[in-house]
Formats: structure tokens, C-alpha cells, sequence
């Protein structure tokens, strides 16, 4: 099969063909993110492979479609970026790679909370300054803390299970509670008063209509004076203007991102000679207790290495009998 292969990236290019090289599709590398702009690229394709950044709007796939395009295979676990309905409209297959590595996540999720509580990213640069006060290095022991984890899927539960293994108490919110966390001894609660009680919040859910801003005001004023908060998950999950105000007077004491609301116009490139435009993303950057990272979460070579294998065949499960191995139905939106 013929696939346009959209936000390419050198290692992309090094996973997928790797994967490809029994499969034989033609992948076709393209650097531009996927755009209304863009589309003309889908060239002689029959399905585009798409990441996060990419936009599969009714604007975006309607011309795909005329082009001929049948399948997007994302090469990612959300599916936030689709409008599903217009796809099956249109008769486009949408397949995802719904589960790659939760451990990548986790584990990076865990990096944040550490780093942050330990100070890792300002006592880094004072050593390399000269400078061994421990003055504003202050932590916290984990064991005994409690951590609150918003949905408790698959990179959630891992989450909670490393933690645990630091002595955590482990407070849950999700709408399908998982008899494994239970049996581990997680404690599902509801939002409110997982916000009360823990020490760390860590965001583990879907991008959706009902997730969207679950972290706004009035959650973090719920929140406990001084908490962390951490989203491995998707942006928009946080209300970011609030979350900064919350950070201004103190009452929220550490924030970890790996990502942010309008990161499609910042993060996987190099914009080190560049100026910021966006004064959001430019003050959480100002602040001491503040630790954000570009998406990076997914990105290691086990995770990688699943992600290429999973979408290849997905492209081929498609190619041979019409259905993509994880194909996403419309239904998930709700
Ligand atoms: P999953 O589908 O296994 O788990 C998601 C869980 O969230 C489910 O148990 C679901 O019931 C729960 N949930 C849904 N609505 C909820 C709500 N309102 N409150 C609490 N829980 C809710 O997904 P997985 O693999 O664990 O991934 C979670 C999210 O992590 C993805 O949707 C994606 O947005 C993000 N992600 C981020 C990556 C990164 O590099 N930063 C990489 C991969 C995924």
C-alpha cells in the first residue's frame, strides 16, 4: 500500500522501515504536520499515517478522501485529532496504535514527579555553576505521600503501580475502575475528593469532550495548598491560564507538562533561534517549580519500536481484508 507518512521525523523514517521490511508498503516521508494546507502532499496514496500535531478535521480529511485516501493509520494512542464522524462519513478507515509502551509514559510521568519534588532541574545547573547551596532544594519523602491518578488505563495503572512501590497511597477517578488497581490496593474515589486528599495529582485520561479543562479553577482551588500536578496526558486536559494563576500565589506548588493546550505550533521542532509568540507557554517557562517537557513521554526505542510494528500492521490488516487491526469506532467519542 501507498502511504503518505506525515510529520516526519529522522527517527520515524528509522522505526518504520524497520518495521516495513517484510510488508513492503511504500511509505512516502513527509516533515510537514498535517494541514488544510497540506493535503495536496497525499499524493497517489491510499491511506496517510499521522501523528499527534496532525490535524484530521472534516476540513482536512474531505479533500483526503477525494484524493483517494481509504485509511489513517495514527501512530499514536489518542485519537483527540480525528473527527470521527466526519471519517465515517466519508468511508475512512481511522486505526490507532492503542497501546505501545505504558511504561514509557509512566516512567517519564514519574521522572517529572521526582525531578520536580527533588529540584533536579535547578540543582543541574547550580553544579554546573560552581554552586552546592542547598538553599530552595528542599523535598519530600515520597513514601507515605498521597497521589492521586485521573484514569487508571493502561499507562495510568502502571503509573500507579510504580508509585506504590514508593510506599504511595494510590487514590483513583475513572469511570471503569480496574479490578487489578483495587486488588493493588487503589482506592477509587470521585474527582472532588481525589483533588482534596492527594499530595500529586498525575493526569492519565483521554482527550474528550467531558475531559477537556477537567483541571480548571474551581478543581485546583479543591486542590491541597502546595500540590503537584502532573499531565503526561493531552493539554487541553489542564486550563492553562488557570493553572498559571494558581502557580502566581503559590497555591499550586509544582506543575510537570509534557504537553500543552497549542503545543502543535511549538514542540517537536527547533525553535532555539526563534522567539516565542506564544506568552502562555513563555510565562509558565518563568516560573521555579515549573518542569515542561515536549512531548517526550512516548519516546523511547521500545516504545518507538512497538508504534512502527503496530501501525504496519494496521496498513496491512487493511490492505489484505479491509479492516486495520485497531481500527477506532465513532463510538469511542462519547
Ligand atoms: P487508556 O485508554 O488505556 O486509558 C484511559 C483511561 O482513562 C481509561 O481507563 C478511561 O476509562 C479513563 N477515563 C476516561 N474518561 C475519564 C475521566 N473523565 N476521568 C478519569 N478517567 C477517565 O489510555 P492510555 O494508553 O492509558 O493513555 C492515556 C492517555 O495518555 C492517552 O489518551 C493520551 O492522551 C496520553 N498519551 C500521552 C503520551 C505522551 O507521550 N505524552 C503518549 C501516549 C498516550
Amino acid at each position: 500500500m501507498r502511504v503518505a507518512v506525515f510529520s516526519t521525523k529522522p527517527y520515524d523514517r528509522q522505526f518504520l522501515d524497520s518495521a516495513n521490511t517484510s510488508a513492503h508498503h511504500q511509505l512516502v516521508y513527509l516533515e510537514p504536520r498535517l494541514t488544510v494546507e497540506t493535503t495536496a502532499l497525499a499524493r497517489d496514496v491510499s491511506a496517510v499515517c499521522a501523528f499527534v500535531n496532525d490535524s484530521l478535521s472534516a476540513e482536512v480529511l474531505e479533500p483526503l478522501a477525494r484524493q483517494g485516501v481509504c485509511l489513517v493509520a495514527l501512530r499514536c494512542t489518542g485519537f483527540n485529532n480525528v473527527d470521527l464522524v466526519a471519517a465515517r462519513k466519508l468511508g475512512i478507515t481511522v486505526a490507532r496504535v492503542p497501546e505501545y509502551s505504558p511504561h514509557a509514559v509512566a516512567e517519564h510521568a514519574v521522572t517529572l514527579v521526582l525531578a520536580l519534588n527533588r529540584r533536579i532541574h535547578r540543582a543541574y545547573a547550580r553544579v554546573r555553576e560552581g554552586n552546592f547551596a542547598l538553599e530552595g532544594l528542599l523535598g519530600f519523602d515520597m513514601k507515605s505521600r498521597t497521589v492521586g491518578v485521573v484514569g487508571t488505563g493502561r499507562i495510568g495503572a502502571t503509573f500507579a503501580r510504580i508509585l506504590a512501590g514508593f510506599g504511595c497511597t494510590i487514590l483513583a477517578v475513572d469511570p471503569a475502575p480496574d479490578p487489578a488497581c483495587i486488588a493493588a490496593g487503589v482506592r477509587y474515589v470521585d474527582l472532588p475528593d481525589l483533588l482534596e486528599a492527594s499530595d500529586i495529582v498525575s493526569l492519565h485520561c483521554p482527550l474528550t469532550p467531558g475531559t477537556r479543562h477537567l483541571i480548571d479553577a474551581a478543581a485546583l482551588a479543591r486542590m491541597r495548598p502546595g500540590a503537584m500536578l502532573i499531565n503526561t496526558s493531552r493539554g487541553a486536559v489542564i486550563d492553562t491560564p488557570a493553572v498559571i494563576a494558581a502557580l502566581k500565589d503559590g497555591r499550586l506548588g509544582h506543575l510537570g507538562l509534557d504537553v500543552y493546550e497549542e503545543e502543535a505550533d511549538l514542540f517537536f521542532e527547533d525553535l532555539s533561534d526563534k522567539v516565542i509568540q506564544d506568552d502562555v507557554f513563555a510565562r509558565l517557562l518563568s516560573f521555579p517549580n515549573v518542569l515542561v517537557t515536549g512531548h517526550q513521554a512516548f519516546f523511547t526505542a521500545d516504545a518507538l519500536q512497538g508504534i512502527a510494528r503496530t501501525t504496519i500492521a494496521n496498513i496491512t490488516g487493511f490492505e489484505r481484508d479491509g479492516r486495520a487491526v485497531h481500527e477506532i469506532s465513532v463510538e469511542k467519542l462519547a
